[in-house]
């Protein structure tokens, strides 16, 4: 008899699932693509389909399709076994003790509690909120059914006794993020949503790993509620809709981002399929890391108001940064989001898609639209704001192109422009006037720039969590800082003994009332920063993150400060002064 993964192997092509990951171009009997294991502009990847084997020429990574997936996806072989005998239509049927694990109850768990919920939303418990997505926001039946939308009932334990119905126990309900646990009682818990319509969240395979819950009467005092963390389920991983979304992006190489599950769908209902939302937060750099297997292009529509603008804007250097093209989507005057564009003018919605801008022509029309640039300050602005995007295109050819636009449309002189551009490049290396700096740390390679990026990764830590920014101002001098960082390491400093907290929002309206352009500059990149690296890390990564650069910050300066001396000591040789030498000296040996 065959085994199991035989049974995959012969019905599953090891191309086909490479493919979903990496374009690969045949090459006489084999294919070859850009190994997605390591970086390299040239492919070494190679794929035998008579082999059913990969390898890379260039790393050295090879396998079948199963440690293919488990690399990739970062899994262990019996969910890469469960994705593929999902593919092939090949049904587990020994329990294998490996695949019992708490990842595959999870996901077993979280199928089964869907089906309850969908079942609710058609009881007449789920009444009212069948109603709400019917009338009030005009989906389809077959909508709803596809999105596996339900109903979790306003009761603090039936979810939970239902699943424990099904068999699951207490540790793998803690375990699943649907229940909240409390000190005493029992059980110590009680569900997490109640009274709230379900929208399952898939990982692009199609596996639910999490919900969010939208609140039905508008008195709730939160909209939407989301699953913990959990197991499964990474936020700054999935993407709304994305398994639905992923044919019809690979096909159209075009993804579009909108901001709410609820626009993704109303999307889906009209027809353009290849969108996910970003459920509210920012775009993480993993997500882009996905997106990037299905396409190249992405076009962001991002909700009309504040919040929607500056999201978009990350997102937009964020994406830039990872080398996709981006275009924006622009919604007319008046209209909060896509959903609401779509049910109230569907072809204005298909040709705002239709007519999505290239990204640097947003920033032209954004830029230039009510204003008078007859007006040289007004000149000036325009300038101010378009000529850092110019600076960050890669391509000279681009870069030209957008300069002479501009200079034709302040009419001004394109050599000022380019001057001004040429300034600002160099500005960028030294890594001050850049509004969005790069994530990675560059270690060891310039230590200028090594020590810039240490010091903004602990500035960063303190924002984002307030604990740490207290041991800091009990740990770390100013002196280990330099120029800007050390600016701001001061003014966060002020600011948190005078308020004995830390809000972003009031740190950056106090920079922009300070007008102090550089340092909102520095801090925007801090946030982003601090929401695009450590969101992700454990609270255990993050102390030891702390101290590693505390560590270094510290040895820096000491190095610093007896080279200083060292120098001051040689000076007072020479001039003979031996008393002052001495007392170098002594300072010299404290530190040492
Ligand atoms: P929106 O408020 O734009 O939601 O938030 P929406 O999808 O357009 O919902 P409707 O149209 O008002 O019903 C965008 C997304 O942000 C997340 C949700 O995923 C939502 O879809 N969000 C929003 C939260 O997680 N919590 C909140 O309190 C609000
Ligand atoms: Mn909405």
């Amino acid at each position: 008899m065959m085994s199991q993964t035989e049974e995959i192997k012969t019905k599953l092509d090891i191309v086909d699932v490479i493919s979903e990951f990496v374009p690969l171009r045949q090459s006489g009997a084999n294919f070859k693509g850009l190994c997605p294991f390591h970086n390299e502009k040239t492919p070494s990847f190679m794929v035998s389909r008579e082999k059913q084997f990969f390898k890379c020429f260039g790393c050295g990574e090879s396998g079948d399709m199963f440690s293919f997936l488990e690399k990739i996806e970062n899994i262990e072989f019996p969910e890469a076994l469960k994705i593929l005998a999902a593919k092939a239509g090949v049904e587990i049927v020994r329990q294998d003790p490996r695949i019992t694990n708490l990842k595959t109850r999870l996901l077993d768990l979280h199928k089964i509690v869907t089906e309850f919920f969908m079942e609710q939303l058609r009881q007449p418990v789920g009444n009212t909120a069948l109603k709400y997505l019917v009338e009030k926001r005009k989906l389809k039946m077959e909508t709803i059914q596809e999105f596996k939308l339900g109903y979790a009932p306003d009761s603090w334990q039936a979810t939970s006794q239902y699943l424990k119905s099904r068999g699951f126990n207490d540790y793998e309900l803690k375990q699943s993020g649907l229940v909240v646990e409390k000190t005493g009682g029992s059980p110590n818990y009680y569900d997490r949503f109640r009274a709230r319509l379900i929208f399952p969240i898939s990982d692009y395979h199609g596996n639910i790993v999490g919900f969010t819950a939208r609140a039905i009467s508008a008195t709730e005092s939160a909209k939407y509620i989301n699953s913990s963390q959990t197991l499964i389920y990474n936020k700054s991983q999935v993407l709304y809709a994305l398994d639905k979304a992923k044919e019809m992006t690979k096909k159209n190489n075009l993804l579009i981002l909108v901001e709410g599950n609820m626009d993704a769908i109303s999307c889906f209902e009209a027809g353009v399929k290849n969108v996910v939302a970003v459920s509210g937060t920012s775009l993480t750099v993993e997500q882009i890391k996905t997106i990037k297997r299905y396409c190249d292009t992405v076009a962001i529509c991002f909700d009309a108001d504040a919040a929607g603008a500056i999201a978009g804007m990350r997102g937009i250097s964020l994406l830039w940064q990872e080398e996709l093209n981006v275009k924006v989507i622009i919604l007319p005057t008046g209209i909060k989001d896509p959903d609401e564009l779509i049910h109230q003018n569907l072809s204005a919605w298909l040709s705002a898609v239709d007519g999505a801008r290239d990204i640097m022509e947003y920033f032209f029309i954004k830029e230039l639209s009510n204003r008078d640039v007859t007006i040289l300050e007004e000149k000036r602005k325009v300038a101010k704001a378009l000529l850092p995007w110019i600076a960050r295109l890669t391509d000279p050819l681009t870069e030209n192109y957008y300069l002479k636009q501009l200079a034709e449309k302040l009419t001004v002189d394109e050599g000022a422009l380019r001057q001004a551009i040429t300034k600002l490049k160099v500005g960028k290396n030294s890594n001050q006037k850049l509004k969005y700096p790069t994530t990675a740390v560059t270690v060891g390679k310039n230590l200028q720039s090594r020590q810039l990026s240490v010091m903004e990764r602990i500035l960063a830590l303190m924002l984002f969590d307030v604990r740490l920014l207290e041991q800091a101002i009990a740990q770390i001098s100013e002196n280990y800082f330099e120029g800007l960082a050390r600016e701001f390491y001061k003014k966060l400093i002020i600011y948190y003994t005078k308020e004995r907290c830390v809000s972003l929002e009031f740190l950056r309206t106090d920079l922009k009332m300070n007008k102090n352009e550089v340092l909102e500059s520095f801090f925007e990149g801090l946030v982003l920063l601090a929401e695009t690296e450590f969101t992700e890390m454990t609270p255990r990564e993050v102390a030891h993150e702390f101290d590693a650069a505390a560590f270094y910050l510290k040895n820096q300066d000491l190095s610093r400060r007896r080279t200083i001396l060292q120098q001051q000591i040689k000076v007072a040789e020479q001039n003979n002064n031996m008393e002052l030498a001495n007392k170098l000296l002594i300072e010299f040996a404290k530190i040492n």
